[in-house]
Order: structure tokens, then C-alpha cells, then sequence
């Protein structure tokens, strides 16, 4: 098995580099540079002509300290969870829904749908919420394509009103939005949460959520749920969305308590479940 460690594709090493930098405030840009870097490193380390160690005798010793933290990683995963599991279906503009994808929804609120496996999770936590002192607003949960659709053409029109080109007008669109049949509101497992009192003041769903009690308790709490932040500050060259303070989305508690504590998103976890089913299949 521990040969296996070895034999890292360079793309992975990027996990654990952007996995420490995820909850600083690091712009996207900066990250593009450190990992960019990690992966040159990487290459040198692993590239035959420079060391040759693939085949060393010893290989454990010649591990670096990212590839041991990446195998650390891996280590740890949840022994249990797969990258096919429902409630860790990848739905971004690389992985559009499934065509036929079914899911059961239940109606939580007026107009307010989410699929039925996470209704138990989702009112519990809003319920203990209530008892911490926080009274939640409801945005949004499952949303259609067509629905998709008339939000992403509602702000490429407003942003065109206020003067900007068509390609600038759908680049910033999709800063917030996602493409129709990539957003992950389509499945169900995908909610917009601020408070009632944050709602009434106009705000709306905008980052400066993250300034309010009630987001940092969500923040504290989902993992216990099975939530987790899923545009987290800082990893929007890994998900392709700006940083979102009010969506969360349903993975199970075991998953969200590992990509909580471990500080990846789900993109990452992915991956690294990914690698392991590759490897135990070898
Ligand atoms: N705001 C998220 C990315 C969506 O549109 O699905
Ligand atoms: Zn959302």
C-alpha cells in the first residue's frame, strides 16, 4: 500500500495546497499562483529524468512533506463514502445534472422545495437555530433549469442595462450564478440561507452575510447537520463561483465533518475519493 503514495498525479497535489489556503482571504488570482507553483514542484519531484525515485527502494523517505499530507489525506477519508454516493452528486459547469437525474421533492415552505432525504437534516437544524436565537430566512432550495434559465437571463439583461457589454454581462452573471443545468439547486441538496432580520433589511444574498451572527453560527453548526459551505471565501478558481456566505449544501454528516475539519470543498473531496477508488481497484 505504501507505494502507492508515490505515484501521485500532480494534479492531486494541488488539493492539498488549496485545502491550507481555503480559509484565508487569499483572492483567487493568488491561489492560481501558489498552486501553479505546487504542481512545477511536483514535476520536478516525480520527473523520471530528475530523480528517478519512483522505483527507489525506500520510497516512504522520499516523500515531501505535501505528498505526505496528501496521503494523510487520503488516509483519513471516511471509510465508507464513494464518489457515487446521492448526497455527493457534483453538479457544477464541468459536471451539468445528469439528463433524467430524479429526485423527490418536498414542499418545506410555501414554494420552497428540497429533496425529501434532507428534510429530517434541514428542519432540524433550523430548528436548533430557533433555539440559539437566530430565526432564519428560506431563499431558496430546489430550482428547475427553466428557472435557472430566467435568473441567469434576468441579471445578463440588468447588467446590460447598467451599460455593460453582453460577454461582460454573462462573465459577471456567472460570478454568482450558475449556468443552467450546472447549478446544483437543481438536485434538491442545495439551499440559499440568511435570516429574517438580514432579509428585511435589503440586503439580500450578497458575501457580507458572513458579518452576521446568525452566518457564523450556520457556519459553526452545518457540519453537524451534514452541510457545508459550498463557495467557500477564496476557492473560486476550484468551483467556479464567487464566494457565497448563504449556500450550503447537503453531503451527510460524516463527509461534511471531514471537508469541514480538512477545509476542502467539495470538488477536492471528490477527487480524493476518487483517488482511493482508483487505487484499492489496482
Ligand atoms: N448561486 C449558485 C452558484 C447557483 O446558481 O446555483
Ligand atoms: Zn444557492
Amino acid at each position: 500500500m505504501k507505494n502507492k503514495w508515490i505515484i501521485i498525479p500532480a494534479s492531486m497535489l494541488l488539493l492539498t495546497g488549496c485545502a491550507q489556503e481555503q480559509n484565508n482571504t487569499t483572492e483567487p488570482e493568488q491561489s492560481n499562483e501558489q498552486t501553479n507553483e505546487q504542481t512545477e514542484t511536483a514535476t520536478n519531484e516525480f520527473g523520471q529524468s530528475e530523480s528517478g525515485t519512483t522505483e527507489s527502494s525506500n520510497q516512504e523517505e522520499t516523500l515531501t512533506p505535501e505528498e505526505q499530507k496528501h496521503a494523510a489525506l487520503i488516509e483519513a477519508l471516511p471509510e465508507d463514502a464513494s464518489s457515487t454516493d446521492w448526497n455527493l452528486i457534483l453538479v457544477n459547469r464541468e459536471n451539468p445534472l445528469p439528463e433524467g437525474y430524479e429526485t423527490n421533492l418536498v414542499e418545506v415552505e410555501p414554494q420552497k422545495e428540497i429533496d425529501e432525504r434532507i428534510v429530517e437534516p434541514f428542519q432540524n437544524w433550523v430548528a436548533a437555530a430557533k433555539e440559539a436565537g437566530h430565526q432564519l430566512y428560506f431563499a431558496s432550495g430546489y430550482r428547475s433549469v427553466e428557472r435557472q434559465q430566467n435568473n441567469y437571463d434576468r441579471s445578463v439583461n440588468n447588467y446590460m442595462k447598467e451599460g455593460y457589454s453582453e460577454a461582460e454581462a454573462i462573465e459577471k452573471t456567472e460570478e454568482y450564478i450558475a449556468v443552467p443545468r450546472s447549478s446544483e439547486h437543481h438536485t434538491g441538496l442545495a439551499i440559499d440561507v440568511v435570516d429574517q432580520e438580514w432579509i428585511a433589511s435589503g440586503k439580500g444574498l450578497i458575501p457580507e452575510y458572513d458579518t452576521q451572527p446568525s452566518q457564523h453560527w450556520l457556519e459553526e453548526t452545518m457540519a453537524d447537520y451534514g452541510f457545508i459551505l459550498r463557495y467557500p471565501e477564496g476557492t473560486s478558481d476550484l468551483t467556479g463561483i464567487n464566494y457565497e456566505s448563504w449556500h450550503f449544501r447537503y453531503v451527510g454528516k460524516e463527509n461534511a465533518q471531514y471537508i469541514v475539519e480538512q477545509g476542502l470543498v467539495l470538488e477536492q473531496y471528490i477527487e480524493l475519493l476518487k483517488e482511493r477508488e482508483t487505487s484499492t481497484q489496482e
